[in-house]
């Protein structure tokens, strides 16, 4: 069995505990095909996929990462068959009601982006409690998209902009990068550092388009129920062997470190 990598032994696992992404995004894939060559139904693969949630956040909670963001439902997924839909609903009920104490004792806050509005009243109210309880938490953020579209977010911080320029509160002209940041469902939130993309599948499909400008980007092959530790600390290592120039040139570590403070 392995052992969960403390903050001190990250450095033998041949990570630097100091230059850790402060923001990790993820678009989980694979939990269908995973489950279909094993000859089980699409939604066991969810399931397994939740298991690799919970682990991943446990982690990333323990080796001190600060912002881990989650594509769990896109706008798009609203078209796969409605039993899927239905039980992919009441799996993220049901993550959401048991791990809340979790979360509490954990010191994790939870956000969530996307068209909220859409989903199941009951996960709209699952989702309420568990935001508003986990507020005040300070050691992780975990940002879950949920009907979630990069495109539909866009859209909807520009009107926000147009209203506020209606209203005279805003003149054209200054409208920044900023602006349309602040604008966005993820406001607040630094801009991802690594986006990690399972199932070996090599396109964004819609998460973070805006915020993903500068994001270092792993895919691996290994489907979401399978991506564990193991994995997860092999993304580390790898986002920590590039050399991030922001369209810059960069001239050693120090260089590279004022880049880092200056994103
Ligand atoms: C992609 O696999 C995954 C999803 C559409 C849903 C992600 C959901 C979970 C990981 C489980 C519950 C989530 C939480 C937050 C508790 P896919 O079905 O597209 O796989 P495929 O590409 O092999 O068909």
């Amino acid at each position: 069995m392995m052992v969960k990598p403390s903050c001190a032994s990250l450095s033998i696992q041949g990570i630097d505990p100091a230059r850790l992404p402060r923001h990790v995004a993820i678009i989980m894939d694979g939990n269908g095909r995973w489950a279909q060559g094993r000859g089980f139904e699409r939604i066991y693969g969810h399931r397994r996929g939740k298991d690799s949630v919970k682990a991943i956040v446990e982690m990333s909670r323990e080796i001190g990462i600060q912002y881990l963001s989650l594509y769990a439902f896109s706008e798009e997924n609203w078209g796969r068959p409605a039993a899927e839909v239905k039980a992919l609903m009441r799996l993220l009920k049901r993550y959401l009601t048991t791990e809340l104490d979790r979360m509490m004792k954990n010191d994790v806050r939870l956000l969530v982006i996307g068209n909220v509005k859409k989903l199941p009243a009951d996960v709209q109210k699952a989702l309420k409690v568990s935001v508003e309880t986990t507020r005040r938490n300070k050691g992780l953020t975990v940002t879950l998209a949920l009907s979630y579209s990069a495109r539909e977010e866009i859209a909807a911080a520009v009107r926000t902009i147009a209203k506020q320029v209606e209203r005279g509160e805003l003149v054209p002209e200054e409208i920044s990068e900023a602006t349309i940041a602040q604008s966005l469902g993820t406001a607040g939130i630094p801009d991802p550092d690594l986006l990690i993309r399972t199932s070996g599948e090599v396109r964004l499909s819609n998460f973070l388009l805006w915020q993903v400008a500068y994001t270092e980007i792993y895919i691996t092959e290994t489907l979401w129920p399978d991506f564990r530790e193991a994995e997860f600390l092999e993304a580390l290592r790898q986002f920590q062997a590039r050399e991030r120039r922001f369209g810059r040139v960069v001239d050693g570590r120090a260089d590279q470190a004022r880049l880092r403070a200056a994103n």
